[in-house]
């Protein structure tokens, strides 16, 4: 990845700065960003929300048919991950729908009409906190998440925090580091050219680090969210999100 990755990696001799109040990574992008993902009009996910609404009523056994409106679901993405029979983000939960309630074989991870739900869900609950569930597995999980996310990894020899804890704010090449809050998933990330969902961005920074890249719903990528999502806890989510 990066050549910057690198630099930093050599840089981290500099006492690290106190982490500051919680911004979410929407409020440090550029303004013409910002403006990006305010304007329904201009959402570079309005073509994928299109698609999410088309599945959402299509076929015999639709999700409409289940659960009405899409408005219906208003909440519904702040609550995840979440546990039944195994942890779950809401892409899995859709999943779930997929394979549980409608008898169809379950989507490719990322594949654009799981996303596109995804999206069109999540948008539902746009200025709400996140309110992550508790539970014992859960909570177990959530400790693990906090361990991973603490220990350093890869051949820069990094942990998370070094980079959105005490170095959020400070740039990286050409990128500012945002503080890893997940406000805003899925999001339209420019790089991508795409919709991605938050396992796919942690995945970019496994691979920015150049450690191993844990698989699709992996314990460590489940783990990771239950931690994430507690330490974003009460922030108001604006899905989907924009991201440079
Ligand atoms: C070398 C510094 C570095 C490390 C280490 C790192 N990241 Fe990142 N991370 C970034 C940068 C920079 C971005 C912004 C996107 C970009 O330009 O790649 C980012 C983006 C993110 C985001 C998206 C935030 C938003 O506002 O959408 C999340 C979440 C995240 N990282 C989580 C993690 C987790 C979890 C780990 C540990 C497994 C990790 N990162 C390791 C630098 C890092
Ligand atoms: C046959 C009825 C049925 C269909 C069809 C169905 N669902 Fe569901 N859905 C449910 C039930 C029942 C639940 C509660 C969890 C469970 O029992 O699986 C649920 C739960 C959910 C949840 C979680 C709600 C929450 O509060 O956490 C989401 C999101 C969801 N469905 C989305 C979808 C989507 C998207 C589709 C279409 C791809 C779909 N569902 C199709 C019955 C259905």
């Amino acid at each position: 990845m990066k050549t910057a990755w690198l630099l930093l990696a050599v840089a981290l001799t500099v006492p690290a700065a106190e982490p500051g109040p919680r911004r979410s990574g929407r409020d440090t992008m550029s303004p013409a960003l910002q403006a990006l993902q305010a304007d329904d009009s201009q959402h570079p996910a309005q073509l994928a929300l299109a698609l999410g609404r088309e599945l959402w009523s299509a076929g015999a056994r639709s999700c409409a048919n289940c659960h009405g409106e899409p408005a219906t679901l208003r909440g519904a993405a702040t609550r995840y991950p979440a546990f039944d029979a195994g942890l779950i983000d809401l892409p899995g939960r859709i999943q779930r729908c997929r394979v549980r309630h409608q008898q169809q074989p379950a989507w490719a991870p990322e594949s654009e009409p799981l996303l596109a739900l995804a999206a069109l869900v999540a948008r539902q609950s746009r200025g709400l906190p996140l309110a992550p569930p508790h539970g014992p597995e859960l909570d177990t999980a959530a400790s693990q998440g906090r361990t991973l996310y603490m220990t350093r990894i890869g051949a820069l020899n990094l942990s998370c925090a070094q980079c959105h804890d005490e170095r959020a704010g400070q740039r990286l090449g050409g990128s500012l580091i945002p503080q890893a809050q997940v406000d805003d998933y899925p999001v339209y990330r420019l790089e991508w050219q795409a919709l991605g969902s938050l396992q796919r961005r942690l995945r970019g920074c496994l691979s920015g680090v150049r450690a191993r890249i844990w698989d699709w719903d992996s314990d460590e990528l489940m783990a990771l969210q239950a931690y994430l999502a507690r330490r974003s806890a009460g922030m108001p989510v604006q899905p989907p999100g924009v991201r440079p």
